[in-house]
């Protein structure tokens, strides 16, 4: 392939670069577009042909179903790493050596207390607040409570800002369950490992003492694993805009947050298994819930399938269904709703409708069933995926920052109204 696009507009023609990535992925370099055509511009609404930045950090093909974070398979992470690791892995890029990770791991616990005034914050918001908006609020809110910007020159600084956000993202995330649960506020334990301490915070009752089961743990590790990156997604990239403005670390966070609850992205996991619970309730007709997806003139979307980039199975669904049938097999729970969820699967599978738009289940089909089994309520699935996203988002803000990329500004296309002269009130 010759290594330039050439452009024709009317009599003139452009050249542009093109630029390769280190899976041979091509994109057109149409940064002097602008300027060189006197102000032409790309138009593409949700950035479908778009691609915002160069990233080392994930590498995902939709067509093939791969999915690797800093070239490691995902598969592989989910079986023999633990998410520590691959937080690690995800944000310096290699995976750690053992005095690293153990490193690592003691700094986070030495950042791992927050300032007893977020109580005060947590005090003031109803128990029916939706946990994600209490968790964005709050990450936001660190921001007051740590109030010097950090200086992204000074490795040193980045590094506190990365294991001060791992330290307390946790803590937040277990009292946002516990504020709608009305249960008191507590801190785990600095002997605990990082999954296990946030399963002590989530789920420990005070008047007992609380035992990790295994099961639980491990299948909570591999939902994490799987949902920490996934290269530039609506959250991830709000992540990256915000923080291209040099808002600080928490500040970007707090927005990616609030991008991620919307139901196409990581609120679909809550919104599928409202979606299967309203099918048991109708009596488990799956084929009427099919008929209604397909129908152009009912809003009804079948959740948990179909993905922007993924156009076959979804890696880290396949992995998700392997984990939920051995974590409700594990724990005796039988949840009707799984049967409901595979009948689903099986007849989008092949149903001329989904097999020609290429909608796969994706990575949320199933993990609110596994959520569920561990005993979380439902308006704390996305928290949860927001959980395991936390190392890829300050990853990719860790790029953004150090690749000293400039401040994110889309152009646009205007259609409003020509000039026009202002008339009074009592002319209009
Ligand atoms: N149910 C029924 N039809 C669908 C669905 C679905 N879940 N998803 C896409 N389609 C149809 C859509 O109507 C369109 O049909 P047509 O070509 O006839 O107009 C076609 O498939 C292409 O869809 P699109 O909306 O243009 O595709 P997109 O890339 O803009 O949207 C998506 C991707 C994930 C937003 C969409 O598939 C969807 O809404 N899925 C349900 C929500 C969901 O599960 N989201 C979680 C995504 S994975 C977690 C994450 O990383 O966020």
């Amino acid at each position: 392939m010759e290594d330039i696009a050439k452009l024709q507009i009317g009599e003139n023609s452009y050249e542009f670069p093109l630029v390769k990535g280190t899976e041979n992925e091509v994109a057109i370099d149409v940064k002097t577009l602008r300027g060189a055509t006197n102000g032409v511009i790309t138009i593409d609404p949700g950035y479908k042909n778009t691609g915002a930045c160069l990233s080392a950090i994930t590498f995902l093909d939709g067509e093939k179903g791969i999915l690797r974070y800093r070239g490691y398979s995902i598969e592989e992470l989910a079986e023999k790493a633990d998410f520590l690791e691959v937080a690690y892995l995800l944000i310096f890029g290699e995976l750690p050596t053992k005095e690293q990770l153990e490193q690592f791991h003691a700094d986070i616990k030495d950042k791992a207390i927050v300032d007893d005034d977020v109580r005060k914050i947590i005090d003031a918001f109803p128990k029916s607040a939706h946990p994600m908006g209490i968790l964005s609020s709050l990450t936001s809110a660190l921001t007051a409570f740590n109030p010097s910007s950090v200086n992204v020159d000074s490795e040193e600084d980045m590094y506190r800002a990365i294991v001060k956000i791992m330290g307390k993202f946790p803590v937040l995330v277990a009292w946002a369950m516990r504020k709608i649960q009305g249960m008191p506020l507590n801190y785990g334990s600095n002997s605990l490992g990082y999954v296990e301490n946030v399963m002590t915070m989530m789920f420990a009752k005070p008047n007992e003492d609380y035992v990790i089961n295994p099961i639980v743990k491990n299948a909570l590790d591999k939902l994490l694993i799987l949902h920490a990156d996934h290269e530039q997604n609506c959250s991830t990239s709000t992540v990256r805009i915000v923080g291209s403005s040099h808002a600080g670390l928490f500040a970007s966070l707090s927005a990616g947050i609030s991008a991620l609850w919307g139901p196409l992205h990581g609120g679909a996991n809550q919104a599928v298994l409202e979606m299967l619970e309203a099918i048991k309730q109708d009596g488990g007709d799956t084929k009427k819930y099919m008929a209604k997806a397909k129908d152009k003139n009912d809003p009804f979307r079948l959740m948990g399938f179909g993905h922007r980039v993924y156009k076959n199975f979804d890696p880290r669904a396949k992995i998700i269904k392997e984990v939920a049938d051995q974590v409700l097999n594990d724990l005796g729970v039988e949840d009707p709703i799984l049967e409901i969820a595979k009948g689903l699967e099986q007849e989008a599978l092949s149903d001329p409708y989904f097999v020609d738009r290429k909608l796969y289940p994706n990575v949320d089909f199933y993990s609110g069933i596994i959520y569920r089994a561990m005993g979380i309520p439902v308006e704390m699935f996305t928290v949860m995926f927001a959980l395991g996203r936390l190392p890829g988002w300050i990853a990719q803000w860790r790029e953004m920052r150090l690749g000293k990329e400039p401040i994110g500004r889309p152009r646009q296309i205007y259609t409003g109204e020509n000039h026009r002269e202002f008339k009074n009130i009592s002319q209009r």
